[in-house]
């Protein structure tokens, strides 16, 4: 049963205190019902079952509870309150009213009091509150064994994705110091360029050339920091790859949504309890490259992997996309180094420059601001060849407006396309917006610098 099919399945909700009259009572013997169920069953027990197993066992624990203990009451009314007891606790308190919300992006619980979340990229705390952790340790008891997984002391982290497209984080004591903490990260939303360009993230022609480069088959790396909306601009530039390509994705965890018939998703998957069957990002980009991709799109590089990507990028599939966790691409371009270098196959330090300036062409900065907007800060060429020392060339650059100042197109300053580029697309037939062409671009030459 998916999360959302829990929370709608919790109707009726009755908080104690808040009720009157009858239903206080109703409420009282409801709210002790349902802490003498939980005393009852063994949650160990609990989490091998199926949904519909799960659910029929409670009904029975339920059952029990109340013909030894409970008012008496017409059948009817006692399956009610039956069904309502177990919903109720297969549901998830608290956190049910967020996870309605679609405004929430972000749900982070830092303990049984403290809760924030995330709307429209706005970090806020809520005065919602869990009775204490031993509430907060069943809720997320409830949504981690919903995928089958268990967290307890020998395996206090667990990152898992819900049937419902949300990803969980759970790590409790005593790793997490201040109590248990829970992160759900909603599915996010599909953003098309146009949209992008109606949010200020990115100005039209600049979006129009970043289309051409990709149908001219650039190797694009996608650079920002946690929640900059890296994974967001990757998907609308993925959007950019024609119909007929076949394209292989490779994510830690299924985000992007691309609308093209000819795609083949992979994900990751952690190690089990036992230690096995871990599946990572790096196996998959290698497995993929006996899959026939025209592109291959990678969600995030964060490690080893890095150098079978770039291998890949230079070995027929160019063209192909991902993103780094990076500030700047000067930053981006060395930590791709870094990154490559982290594999078990030994390649020497300067091959591996050699590498990254053939494979990757060009890097798009994407920076969220503190008031929650993202904006395109940068898009750079990769200018260095061979074992050259990095050097990139501005594309294009946000010139960040005076405070308070509204930023409008005028914003985003257009330099010359480097010679290569120029040469790649015209080879592949893609026009290049005027505003980027010699002569007609907003500064006469773009400077180039060294990064390192
Ligand atoms: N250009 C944008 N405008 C508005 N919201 C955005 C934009 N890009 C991303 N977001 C939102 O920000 C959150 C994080 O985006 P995501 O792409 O997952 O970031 P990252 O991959 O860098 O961690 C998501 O909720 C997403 O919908
Ligand atoms: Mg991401």
């Amino acid at each position: 049963m998916g999360l959302k099919d829990r929370i709608d399945g919790t109707a009726l909700r009755l908080v104690p205190g808040h009720a009157e009259g009858e239903v206080v009572s109703e409420a009282s013997s409801i709210h002790r019902l349902k802490r003498k169920l939980l005393e009852e069953v063994d949650l160990a027990e609990i989490v091998k079952l199926s949904p519909s197993q799960r659910r029929a066992r409670l009904e029975n624990v339920v059952a029990g509870l109340l013909s030894r203990e409970g008012p008496v009451l017409t059948s009817q009314a006692r399956t009610a309150l039956i069904r309502q007891i177990v919903d109720e606790s297969l549901g998830l308190g608290v956190l049910e009213p967020l996870l309605a919300d679609k405004s929430v992006t972000e749900i982070m619980v830092n303990g049984p009091d403290d809760v924030w979340v995330e709307r429209n990229g706005q970090i806020r705390r809520v005065d919602a509150r869990f009775a204490g952790e031993a509430e907060l340790l069943q809720t997320i008891d409830r949504i981690v064994s919903a995928v089958n997984r268990r967290v307890d002391e020998s395996s206090p982290m667990v990152d898992a994705r819900l049937p419902t497209g949300e990803r969980v984080n759970v790590i409790i004591p005593p790793l997490a110091l201040k109590g248990a903490s829970l992160t759900i990260r909603r599915f996010p939303r599909a953003f098309t360029f146009a949209q992008l360009v109606d949010g200020g993230t990115i100005d039209r022609v600049s979006a129009d050339l970043l289309k051409a480069m990709v149908r001219a088959r650039l190797s694009i790396v996608v650079s920002g920091g946690t929640g900059s909306g890296k994974t967001t601009l990757l998907n609308a530039l993925s959007g950019f790859i024609g119909e007929s390509e076949r394209v292989v994705t490779i994510e830690d965890s299924a985000e992007l949504q691309l609308q093209q018939p000819h795609v083949v998703g992979l994900e990751a998957r952690p190690a089990n309890v036992e230690g096995k069957g871990q599946v990572t990002i790096r196996d998959l980009v290698r497995n993929s490259l006996r899959m026939r991709p025209d592109r291959i799109v990678v969600g995030e590089v964060r490690g080893a992997e890095t150098l079978d990507m770039l291998q890949a990028m230079n070995t027929g599939h160019d063209g192909s996309l991902t993103t780094v966790h990076a500030n700047s691409p000067d930053d981006a371009i060395t930590r791709l180094q870094t990154l490559a270098s982290m594999s078990d196959v030994s390649v020497p330090f300067e091959a591996l420059r050699d590498q990254i300036n053939s494979a990757v062409d060009v890097i798009v900065q994407i920076e969220r601001n503190p008031g929650g907007a993202r904006r395109i800060r940068e898009i750079a060429g990769v200018a260095s060849r061979r074992r050259d020392t990095f050097r990139l060339q501005t594309i294009m650059a946000y010139d960040r407006p005076l405070d308070g100042q509204p930023s409008d197109d005028t914003n985003f300053v257009h330099f010359p396309l480097p010679e290569t580029i120029l040469h790649r697309m015209a080879a592949e037939e893609q026009v290049v917006p005027p505003a980027f062409r010699p002569g007609q671009a907003d500064v006469a030459a773009a400077p180039e610098r060294e990064a390192e």
